[in-house]
């Protein structure tokens, strides 16, 4: 579904990504996992095409989204769902609105299907009843489940969830794995990236695993394969010194 191919990404002198491989299949959840600065959002601006490659090719869904401008470029985007680190909701806008907004941005959506799509996105993700309040009287995890309703209303073939959890307590993150694992299998054709630091979620959550260090893959394989692997790089990961000697490596 999405295609790696020896990507290279530098900022002037700074090489982020090098000659990194990988490939991401479809219908599953995968993790993308590394430490901070490690260049997991880069990576995912390169799915979006809001990032090129210094040198490589990136594949989406049979695209090729090095060479993609214009309206084939906004296409690529409209066909990925994004629910971003912080909500982002819309302040001034009620719930249901804000879960709207893409639809009202996509050509070719009828405004008759807006009301059952509405519905049925507010039902999936336990919300019923909200969509006439504000974003300011949501609780966070309230928002965040508002953030992955609009994520998914135009049912993207891909939903990239950037650091989903990160900031939150535990019972709200647990109910953001949960939420996740939900749709992924009641939309058997959405291919589920979630970018992470969170170790202990991939291991619970993930179908497939990709571990990030220096600009490249460490490790790709199962949460199995996770728990079993002598990589040192991938057991201090583990072990949480992920600041620590893994910085004089
Ligand atoms: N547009 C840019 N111009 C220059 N440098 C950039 C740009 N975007 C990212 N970087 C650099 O690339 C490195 C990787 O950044 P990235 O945001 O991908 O990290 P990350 O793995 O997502 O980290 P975090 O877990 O903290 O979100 C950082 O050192 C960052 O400063
Ligand atoms: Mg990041």
């Amino acid at each position: 579904m999405i295609e790696f191919s020896n990507v290279t990404k530098s900022f002037g002198e700074r090489t982020i990504l090098r000659n990194l491989s990988f490939t991401i299949k479809p219908g599953k959840i995968t993790f993308i996992l590394g430490k901070s600065g490690e260049g997991k959002s880069v990576t995912i601006k390169h799915i979006l095409g809001l990032l090129r490659p210094s040198e490589g090719d990136i594949f989406v869904a049979g695209r090729h989204v090095n060479e993609l401008q214009g309206e084939p470029l906004s296409q690529h985007r409209q066909r990925i769902g994004m629910l971003f680190q912080h909500a982002a909701l819309f302040d001034s806008m009620t719930v249901e609105d804000n879960i709207l907004f893409p639809l009202r941005e996509s050509p070719d959506v009828a405004a008759s299907e807006y009301q059952s799509h509405k519905e049925k996105v507010l039902k999936q993700i336990g919300l019923e009843g909200i969509g006439h309040k504000m974003p300011s009287e949501l609780s966070t995890g309230e928002k965040k489940r508002v953030g992955l309703a609009r994520a998914i209303v135009s049912k993207p073939e891909i939903i990239l969830y950037d650091e989903p959890t990160t900031g939150m307590d535990p019972l709200v993150c647990e109910m953001i794995d949960e939420l996740i694992v939900q749709v992924n299998n009641e939309e058997k054709d959405m291919t589920s990236v979630v970018i992470s630091h969170d170790m202990k979620a991939a291991l619970t959550t993930a179908d497939d695993i990709i571990m990030l260090y220096k600009g490249q893959v460490v490790l790709q394989g199962s949460p199995e394969e996770f728990k079993h692997t002598d990589d040192p790089v991938v057991r201090q990961f583990f072990a949480g010194r992920v600041d620590g000697p893994m910085k004089l490596i």
